[in-house]
């Protein structure tokens, strides 16, 4: 059974599930500059050490090679780190019926963060978070949809120890995950083991500077 914690602070409030020491931060100010993804942090704990953010990026905050990558419907796709960025729902929507499902990897437990935000939701704050919260409810379904998505809730470094996981993708994307977050310098090396022979590695980590929206962040 759920049992959350609030903290109201004067523009922003704060969730805590007190069972597995996820937060949610909302700011709660009427007008602000901060982009949607900004606005709902989760913070929750790293699978190894320390703290983990799991963001919510729109479409046009992720970088442009992402923005310009052309689906291709019969190619595997994986993700690794989804989080709750919109590029794994709106691939899944430029899917075929007969595509291979795509594959996501990442460690963060959404059904609490579903809870979490559901539970946000129910507070009433402001007509545009309760959207928010429509948007990432919607996201998160898609991802815990076993129809649509194959859900790996592991460490991509866990995935990487089973042989059988390897040469099983034509695009790998890691935007802002276990690539920039690992420990390990040899990560992205053995991530691309997963790729098929000729597959892509698509991965992210900083923030360009010659990205239209970066002046605006
Ligand atoms: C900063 S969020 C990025 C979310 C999304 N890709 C975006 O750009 O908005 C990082 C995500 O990567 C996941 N992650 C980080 N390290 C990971 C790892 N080693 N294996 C699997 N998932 C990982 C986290 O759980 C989190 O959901």
């Amino acid at each position: 059974m759920a049992d959350y914690q609030i903290e109201r602070f004067s523009k922003r409030i704060r969730v805590i599930d007190q069972n597995s020491d996820y937060t949610l931060t909302i700011d709660t100010a009427e007008r602000t500059h901060l982009k949607p993804f900004r606005r709902f942090i989760f913070t929750i704990p790293r699978f190894d050490k320390g703290k983990m953010h799991v963001t919510a990026r729109d479409l046009p905050d992720y970088s442009l090679e992402v923005q310009n990558l052309e689906i291709e419907p019969y190619k595997q796709y994986l993700e690794i780190g989804s989080g709750l960025g919109e590029f794994m729902p709106d691939l899944v929507k430029q899917l075929a019926p007969d595509s291979p499902k795509p594959i996501v990897i990442d460690y963060v437990d959404y059904h609490l963060l579903m809870g979490m935000i559901d539970y946000s939701k129910n507070l009433s704050l402001s007509k545009e978070i309760n959207k928010r919260c429509e948007v990432l409810i919607d996201r998160a379904s898609t991802i815990l949809n076993p129809k649509k998505v194959t859900l790996i809730t592991s460490p991509v470094e866990h995935f990487l120890l089973d042989e059988e996981n390897f040469g099983i993708a034509d695009v790998i994307m890691d935007h802002f995950a276990a690539s920039l977050y690992s420990h390990e310098k040899s990560l992205n090396e053995r991530i691309k083991k997963i790729l098929k022979t000729n597959g892509v590695f698509i991965w992210e980590q900083e923030v360009k500077k010659d990205h239209p929206k970066y002046h605006e962040r």
